[in-house]
């Protein structure tokens, strides 16, 4: 079996090329290195790397020859970013779908792609389920609902066998910590380590259904073997447990690192929604996903990583 993994370089396509290599895949990864680096491809040397931009419809096609199956993780991939340029979210993450949509058509390749949470907005009622009504609220939460869409436009139109997994807050080692745009957890971790002050937007009580990289890297291997009642599907995945408040997550960190720091608290951020929990019963009943780490075990596998990382 040949894979095409877009955004390979990135966070989630690293370890989902290096997991695709040990169940025997040939992987071949597609990247414009915009966000990735080739150290988190340490892990998957035998992958074959192409360089480029998903806008790039024929190098895209080129890269895909062979491929029975699509990770397509590549995008922009934050709320704030997403909210600064709308216009590159929306081209690189819509456009980019079309893209991989259209080389999938030709190969009749499975297309399993990256959606997120986000494309609830806030709800009354959690957790949320693939039956609620989406209400995005940023550009990047529409970028990622119009993705799903495409997906489902090409399984009911041509036959185009998509699923697209709407992740919520996925961490855990290779997630960037230094990026302008780098997300809760490493940033935590950072600020525990160097004993500077972790910001918190808000009061800090808004919560995360916090997902662990390994349990996302399964969602994916699982929904690509799915059969024909998830074709077309969007499907949560989530740690599904319980949510945990950012606060909680910070004295969480503090205790794992040994570490007394003072968040300071900064306005609320556009774009952000106040409480994500997944409820994972559909990925569990169509794919049999059950997600399986816990956040204090995957805090303290963060942390190691981040404490031997040349950065940490
Ligand atoms: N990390 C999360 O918590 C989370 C949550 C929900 C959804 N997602 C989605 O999962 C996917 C992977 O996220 P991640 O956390 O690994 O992010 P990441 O930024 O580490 O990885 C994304 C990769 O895509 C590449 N990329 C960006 N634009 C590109 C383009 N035009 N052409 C080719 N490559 C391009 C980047 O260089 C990067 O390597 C994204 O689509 C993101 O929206 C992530």
């Amino acid at each position: 079996m040949r894979a095409l993994v877009t955004g390979a370089a990135g966070f989630i396509g690293s370890h989902l090329c290096y997991r695709l290599l040990t169940e025997g895949y040939e992987v071949v990864g597609f990247d414009d290195f915009s966000e990735g680096s080739e150290e988190n491809l340490a892990s998957a040397p035998e992958a074959m790397i192409v360089e480029g931009d998903l806008r790039d419809a024929e190098l895209l096609t080129r890269a895909a020859q062979g491929c029975h199956v699509i990770f397509h993780q590549a995008g922009i991939r934050s709320v704030p970013k997403s909210i600064e340029f709308p216009r590159l979210t929306t081209d690189v993450n819509v456009i980019g779908m079309l893209n991989v949509l259209l080389v999938a058509r030709e190969e009749k390749a499975i297309v399993v792609s990256a959606s997120s949470s986000s494309v609830y907005g806030d709800q009354e009622e959690l957790p949320l389920h693939e039956e609620m009504h989406p209400k995005p609220r940023s550009p990047y939460a529409a970028s990622k609902l119009a993705l799903e869409i495409y997906g489902q436009a090409w399984w009911r139109g041509f036959g185009v066998r998509t699923v697209s997994l709407r992740y919520f807050n996925v961490y855990g080692p290779r997630q960037n910590p230094s990026s302008q745009y780098a997300v809760v957890v490493p940033r935590f971790i950072m600020a525990c380590l160097t004993g500077e002050r972790p910001e918190i937007h808000g009061d800090g009580d808004q919560a995360r259904d916090f997902t662990y990289i390994d349990d996302v890297v399964e969602g994916n291997i699982l929904a690509a073997r799915a059969g024909d009642r998830t074709w077309g599907r969007v499907l949560n995945i989530g740690g599904g447990r319980t949510a945990t408040s950012v606060n909680r997550l910070l004295s969480l960190t503090s205790e794992l690192t040994g570490a007394s720091v003072e968040p300071i608290h900064t306005p609320p951020r556009a774009g952000d929604v106040r409480f994500t929990q997944a409820n994972v019963a559909r990925a569990e009943a169509l794919i049999g996903y059950v997600p399986k780490v816990a956040i204090e075990e995957g805090l303290r596998r963060t942390i190691e990583w981040i404490r031997q990382s040349p950065s940490g």
